[in-house]
């Protein structure tokens, strides 16, 4: 079964985004023909997850590449730069965003002695292959992921790691997804995830536009429900995962760790080999983005919270490789010790 939901799409040197900050009540397309718009829907989630938001900066660059055509090859380049640099300042904690402005930042310098015409073109075929080669990854760890899951499953996720993370299918989700359309009569319960909703205004939503049963809870019910033996395994998507296999993620996926662990429950991380930082050696060195007190302070613009209270605001944790059951990617699934198997994964690249 095909996926309607497409977060990114690409037409003619315009780059639509569903905006993600009106769903599920609305169903918005935002188009884009200029890189800072692009870096702005990074920054402020109209689109959101790491695989997507890397597709988004590949077309960022392209639109860039675009707006100095006109330039000469000097100005061009250092123009190029720039666009780099504010697509790179949008995010600080997904790796995918980094992995995919190198890989075009690498092209646009093996290109150099080309006509600024040719380079853009060459960047448009390569931001398309990012996108191309992110839908085939996810079907890929579907399929690996589904050979983890039982017949009648109920499998807890948080956030959104679904189609509208990534070009399309998704890797938590491709993964739930993989396993529906195998026939496994599997069910879904799917945090809230506060503060941003991902999970009751996202999860739920595509589940549901798919006919996948779902099951929609608020963050402190999991524990609950894990205990009561209602939850048969775990599975989150990831932001960046260190090479010892520490996982970073949304807000409050460390938690479900630990009580996955506490009821015996594995605890499966779904994501591409895009989302491994090989600079990194510990969980201790991925940086943690702080966003804006107001998303806790308010819900769907309604003051929840006194008037000037003071916040904190993680967006994402990290969650110890002692409590990841196995990660799922394009390439296998990757179990511990993971210091030696992601290391023997990159040897195999
Ligand atoms: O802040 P967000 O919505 O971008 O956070 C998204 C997540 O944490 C996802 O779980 C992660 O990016 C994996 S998406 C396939």
């Amino acid at each position: 079964m095909s996926n309607k939901l497409k977060p990114i799409q690409w037409e003619n040197g315009v780059l639509k985004l569903i905006d993600q900050t009106r769903l599920p009540t609305e169903f918005i397309i935002n188009e884009y023909t200029d890189y800072i718009g692009a870096a702005k829907a990074i920054k402020d989630m109209i689109v959101r997850g790491a695989p997507a938001i890397g597709v988004t900066a590949a077309y960022g660059i392209v639109l860039g590449a675009r707006e100095f055509r006109d330039n000469s090859k000097e100005v061009f380049m250092q123009k190029m730069n720039e666009v780099c640099d504010v697509l790179r300042n949008t995010r600080p904690t997904a790796v995918n965003l980094f992995w995919a402005i190198d890989r075009m930042y690498a092209v646009l310098q093996n290109n150099e002695n080309k006509e600024v015409a040719d380079i853009i073109n060459i960047l448009e075929k390569e931001a398309n292959a990012i996108y191309n080669e992110d839908v085939e990854i996810n079907r890929a760890i579907g399929q690996f992921g589904n050979s983890l899951i039982h017949p009648g499953d109920i499998i807890l996720t948080h956030c959104n790691a679904g189609a509208l993370a990534t070009a399309d299918f998704g890797t938590a989700l491709g993964v739930i997804r993989a396993a529906h359309e195998a026939g496994k009569n599997i069910s879904v319960f799917a945090d809230e995830t506060r503060p941003f909703l991902q999970g009751a205004r996202l999860t739920a939503f595509e589940l549901q536009h798919e006919g996948i049963p779902v099951t929609l809870i608020t963050d402190n019910m999991a524990g609950h429900f894990m205990k009561q033996k209602k939850i048969n395994c775990v599975i989150v998507g990831a932001d960046r995962i260190t090479t010892n296999g520490d996982v970073a993620n949304k807000i409050g996926t460390y938690s479900v760790a630990v009580l996955a662990k506490e009821n015996n429950i594995p605890f499966y991380v779904a994501a591409p080999i895009s989302t491994i930082d090989f600079s990194l050696e510990d969980g201790e060195q991925i940086p943690i983005e702080e966003r804006n007190p107001q998303e806790v302070t308010h819900i769907a613009g309604v003051q929840i919270a006194p008037e000037g209270i003071k916040v904190a605001n993680p967006a994402f944790d990290v969650t110890p490789n002692k409590y990841v059951t196995a990660i799922i990617t394009e390439k296998g699934v990757i179990y511990p010790p993971y210091n030696e198997n992601i290391l023997k994964l990159k040897n195999e690249k």
